[in-house]
């Protein structure tokens, strides 16, 4: 379990395989979806983080069956898609997938129901939500000053909309999704630019008919526009579910890995979606040396191996349609472009400051006690990298992926570094703690010192080799 507090020392160079818990945002889908189906779901490699427990308990709330015969493993009864009015409060605790998603799939049931969250939840707009769900029919209401939470939802008889999504934003994608799911008629969604497709992906795989559309990348990879369209009142059909690893989660270790050069690091049983695998380019762009297989695909969600080599990085620029891909890891790509040479660039990515806390602040202000120079702007910041980080006290600010992102600048740092409230990581890696530790000792918990490279070898597999 994690502790209160952190205390990283620098590390030495990582040479080690590593697996790492289930994704999180594909575990609350995977709860979501067996708890509508009409039948027994077994979902292995559940990830037991804060989030996806809050999820499980809302269902639990909602008089679906959940049992856990063993950690990660979950048998989910199907309700058929006919949920049972709450009969208190739906504590969605600091998941903001959690509130919104369910948001979707309340709208269409016939009762009320009212979902909380803890003090940064509660801070978080709903709007974006809000806004389409009443318009297919739902009665929505937040309580919260400018449209945040507590939200009271009074469900209702929906029907599909055309939606034209004003940011990309996968949360918001689902939660339309889920409502059309219930809808009478055909619901569309328009997104901007893409965004992570697990619902999509999973829907399809619990044989949900769905038509997904994207237009060309123009050349400048501005304008990439997607729709995914579905007919309503459809069944979920019951189907085991395995989640693949999360990459979100290996972000911290692929760039503990990718900045120091002579480490080699490899990811097992990881999740490959294309619409999450931007940290990959983005390192890549820097100057590690990475190669991604894909082992399996079975499940809709392909899941294999990352194979990342260290390098002195060199800065780079993160923007437009690629910023959706790495929403999650920019915390720790700042961190890469404050140990690599030259200038990070970091634009449109403005959702960044209405996250679990507001990321950018977070970043610049944590970077600059450390010694970094770093101008923010509203939708982004600079970071003039390659100068020694400084040891220092640092803040979480609550945030899960602040604190993980600092612990690993604290492997690169002179001194010691303490990481302040680290015990948010426990939303979405509990275990992140330990492996830390045994880095920073430089002992191999993970009995295979040398990457076992011949598990890349003889598979059916997309293949992209070392980039660089
Ligand atoms: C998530 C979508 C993203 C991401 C979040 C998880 C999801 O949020 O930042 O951590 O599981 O759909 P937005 O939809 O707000 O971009």
């Amino acid at each position: 379990m994690s502790s209160d507090v952190f205390r990283v020392k620098r590390a030495p160079r990582l040479e080690t395989e590593i697996i790492v818990p289930g994704d999180k945002s594909i575990s609350h889908r995977a709860i979501m979806l067996a708890a509508l189906s009409n039948g027994v779901c077994k979902i292995t490699n559940f990830l037991e983080g804060e989030d996806c427990l809050s999820t499980a308990k809302a269902f639990q709330q909602l008089g679906v069956t959940i049992e856990r015969p063993e950690p990660g493993f979950v048998v989910v009864h199907g309700s058929h898609g006919q949920l049972i009015a709450p009969e208190q409060d739906i504590d969605c605790g600091n998941s903001g997938t959690t509130m919104r998603l369910l948001s979707g799939i309340l709208a269409a049931q016939p009762f009320t129901s009212r979902l909380i969250g803890d003090a940064s939840l509660s801070k978080r707009p709903m709007r974006r939500i809000i806004e389409p769900l009443n318009q297919m029919g739902a009665s929505i209401t937040a309580l919260g000053a400018n449209d945040s939470p507590p939200l009271v939802i009074r469900g209702a008889p929906l029907h599909g909309i055309t939606y034209n999504m004003p940011i990309a934003s996968a949360q918001v994608k689902s939660a339309i999704l889920l409502a059309g799911l219930h809808a009478s008629g055909v619901t569309t969604v328009i997104e901007p630019a893409p965004s992570r497709d697990h619902t999509e992906r999973m829907l399809e795989y619990f044989l949900v008919n769905l038509r997904r559309e994207e237009t060309r990348p123009d050349r400048n990879r501005k304008s990439h526009e997607c729709r995914v369209s579905m007919l309503g009142q459809q069944q979920i059909e019951s189907r085991d579910f395995a989640v693949p690893g999360d990459i979100s989660s290996a972000a911290f270790w692929l760039v503990a890995a990718a900045c120091q050069p002579g480490s080699r690091l490899l990811v097992k049983n990881v999740g490959l979606n294309p619409t999450r695998t931007g940290i990959l380019d983005v390192l890549v762009r820097m100057g590690a040396r990475v190669r991604e297989v894909v082992e399996s695909i079975e499940e809709g969600e392909p899941c294999g191996v990352i194979d990342i080599k260290g390098g002195r990085l060199t800065g780079t620029v993160i923007e437009g349609n690629e910023v959706p891909n790495v929403i999650d890891e920019i915390p720790v790509l700042a961190v890469a472009g404050a140990l690599a040479d030259g200038r990070t660039i970091i634009r449109d990515a403005k959702e960044l400051r209405v996250k679990e806390t507001d990321r950018i602040a977070a970043i610049a202000s944590n970077l600059r006690v450390m010694g970094v120079e770093v101008h923010e702007a509203e939708d982004g910041m600079t970071i003039y990298g390659g100068s020694r980080l400084n040891g220092a006290t640092l803040r979480s600010y609550g945030d899960h992926r602040i604190a993980m992102a600092f612990a690993i600048a604290g492997l690169f740092a002179s001194g010691s570094t303490i990481i302040e409230d680290a015990e948010c990581v426990r939303t979405s890696y509990p275990q992140f703690e330990s492996i830390l530790t045994h880095l920073q000792r430089g002992d191999s918990t993970f009995r295979h010192p040398t990457p076992v490279i011949s598990s890349l070898v003889g598979k059916r597999r997309s293949f992209r080799s070392f980039k660089k």
